[in-house]
Order: C-alpha cells, then structure tokens, then sequence
C-alpha cells in the first residue's frame, strides 16, 4: 500500500536519567560479573531513573528536545502517541500526562502497547493518520521506567534493562520518499515467554501475588534470543522486497537495542555489519525507547544524514516484531 502522502521525521530527541548503573555497580546486586554480562550481552552500562521521575517524565525531556529539533511548538501537534510497558499508570494514558507537561492542547492522546515494538508500531501508526489526511502532525514517543518492574534479585533480567526515552515528531510531506510501508508481526502464543503476569486483572494486585513477585518481568531469555534474531531477520528482508529496496542501498540498519550477540546473528545473515548501529553497551535494554534513542543518536552524531536510506527493526514481548524502511529527508 503506498501512501497517499508522503510522512517524514522532521525532528527526533532522547533523553536518559543521570544516574549511571555499570555492570561492577551489578556485582554488589547480584552474583554476576562486568565480564559474564559484556561478553553476553555487549552492556557495560545502563541508566536509572530517579524515584520521582515517571515514565511521562523521561518522555517529556525527550519530547522537548524533538520539538526544538523540528523548530516547532508543541501547540502544533495533532497527535502524541506513547510507546511503553512502563506507563504512569493503568490510566489515564502516558501520553496524556505528557501533552499536559509539554502544552500541547491540540492533540489526542493515547499509549501503544507492543513491548519493546511499540515505537516503530507507533511510528506506522501517527504515519497512516497523517498519510491518510486525517492529521498534520504527530509526536511519537518511546519511554520507560523498566527499573520499576524488574526484580532486582533475579540476574537473569535485571542485568538486562534500563530506563530512557525517545521522541520522533513527524509531519506531512518533506524531501524523498520519508518513512516507507512497515511490515509487522505478532504471535500471541507466546506470551509467556516474556512478560510481567501480574498485576493486571488476570492476576490482580494482591499480597500474595506480590509475595510470588508476578508483578515482574519474567523472560526464558535463550527462546527470546532465538525467535528475536529469526523474526527481525525475516522483518527487515521482508520490508526490504516490499518497498522494492535492495539491502546494499540502505546506509544504516537500526534494531531494538536488546544484546550485541542478536544484533550480531542478524548482521551476519543480512550481511550488512558495516552499517548496523549498535548503542546498547551504553544503555542496555530500554524496551520502547531503545530504538528511539538509538535513532535520534544516530541522525546526531552524523550517521545518518540527508537522503540516507535507514531500515528499522524491532522485536519484543507478544511476541511482537516489525520493520520499515524511511528515506530521511532532513
Ligand atoms: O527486549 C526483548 C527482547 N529480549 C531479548 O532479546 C533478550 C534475549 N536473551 C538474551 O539476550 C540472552 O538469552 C541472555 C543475555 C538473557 C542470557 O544469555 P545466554 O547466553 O542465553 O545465557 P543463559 O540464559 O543460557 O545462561 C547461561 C548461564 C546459566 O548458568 P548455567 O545454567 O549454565 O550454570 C545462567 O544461570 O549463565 C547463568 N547466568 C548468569 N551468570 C552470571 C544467567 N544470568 C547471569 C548473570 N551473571 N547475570
């Protein structure tokens, strides 16, 4: 399906709390070692929210700076969508305490739930409202707060995660052919492969269900790895032939931020290590956020510049995976 008009990012922004955790901090957490993680995973650090800084908080630093970038006002925007597994709240949405904090009284809002896809999820979303006529101007966010859900006692995850967000403000046409069809997937079969079961009104917030810590993420991280590298592999061949693009024209290849050693298995099967972005030792898994920092890092410091070709991949609990291609025209 083409667009019926083209969509471009015409701003991005990130931000991540100050306080730094490194894989040594982990050795006084848990019974691991700066050397078990790097060598697994590729993570030296990741960032920690303070306890007064929410999910909306870390998305509106992050919003902020994708407003400037654009050089617009937040008045402008038509639409906010936030990408998380870590909202505020049940409700109201994320994204709603956001438009309060930045001022942008103009738009409607709502989160996406799609786990560690759920920016470039949203990212298709806000480009089919906009393709479509139906609005100007949207501001896609991906922001968590995972240090709230992770059990500090179990090394099997929460080495893993950290906490940041990412911001993407798109408009109505631009130079080139701006963000291209996305190709997307779930398989609710297996859910509980990676998730957090309680809480929710499955298994609703009780002492005991407290005591059984449901209320964490729980993950088999060698079936996650597996699947993860399969699917965005698959993903991104597959978003490549339906945009009519070959792999060796695309300058920069962007996926979820989850371990090196993923990131690596798809380089090498796609053959595309020399423009495959990697930042995930600085800030390990930050789920939604993960490929919005990740993009906005990557048009700053020069990656990714005007006319470039970027491929998008992500892949996360559901399971949930995608990607798109863009033609960035700034
Ligand atoms: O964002 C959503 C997507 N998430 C992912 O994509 C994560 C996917 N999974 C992974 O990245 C990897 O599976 C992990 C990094 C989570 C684990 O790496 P692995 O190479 O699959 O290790 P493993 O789970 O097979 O564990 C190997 C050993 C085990 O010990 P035994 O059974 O061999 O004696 C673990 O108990 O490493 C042990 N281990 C640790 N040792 C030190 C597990 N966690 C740790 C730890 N420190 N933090």
């Amino acid at each position: 399906m083409q667009p019926i008009r083209t969509v471009s990012i015409i701003g991005t922004g990130s931000y991540v709390p100050e306080k730094v955790l490194t894989n040594q901090d982990l050795e006084h957490v848990v019974e691991t070692s700066d050397e078990w993680i790097y060598s697994r995973t590729g993570m030296r650090e990741r960032h920690i929210a303070a306890d007064d800084q929410a999910a909306s908080d870390l998305g509106v630093e992050a919003a902020k700076k994708a407003l400037a970038d654009a050089g617009i006002g937040a008045e402008e925007i038509d639409l906010i969508i936030v990408a998380t597994l870590s909202p505020d709240m049940f409700f109201p949405s994320t994204a709603c305490f956001v438009q309060d904090k930045i001022g942008a009284k103009n738009a409607f809002c709502y989160d996406l739930g799609a786990a560690c896809s759920g920016f470039l999820y949203a990212l298709d979303a806000a480009k089919n409202q906009i393709a479509s006529g139906a609005i100007e101007t949207a501001l896609v966010i991906g922001s968590e707060k995972m240090s709230t859900f992770i059990d500090w006692e179990d090394r099997g995850t929460c080495i893993l995660f950290g906490d940041g967000a990412g911001a993407a403000v798109l408009r109505a046409g631009g130079e080139g052919r701006g963000i291209m069809d996305a190709v997307m997937g779930s398989d609710g079969s297996l859910a509980d492969l990676l998730w957090t079961p309680g809480g929710g009104s499955r298994n609703p917030m009780t002492h005991e269900m407290l005591d059984q810590k449901q209320q964490y993420l729980k993950m088999e991280g060698r079936d996650v790895f597996k699947h993860a590298v399969v699917r965005m592999g698959d993903a991104v061949l597959e978003a490549l032939e339906k945009n009519g693009i070959s792999a060796d024209d695309v300058n920069c290849f962007i996926p979820h931020q989850a371990n090196v050693r993923i990131i690596d298995a798809i380089s090498k099967r796609l053959g595309v290590a020399d423009r495959m972005y990697c930042n995930v030792e600085k800030y390990a898994n930050t789920s939604s956020a993960a490929l919005a920092i990740a993009l906005d890092e990557a048009v700053k410091d020069g990656t990714i510049t005007k006319g470039d070709l970027v491929v998008l991949t992500v892949f996360g609990g559901g399971f949930t995976w995608g990607a798109n291609v863009l033609e960035w025209g700034k």
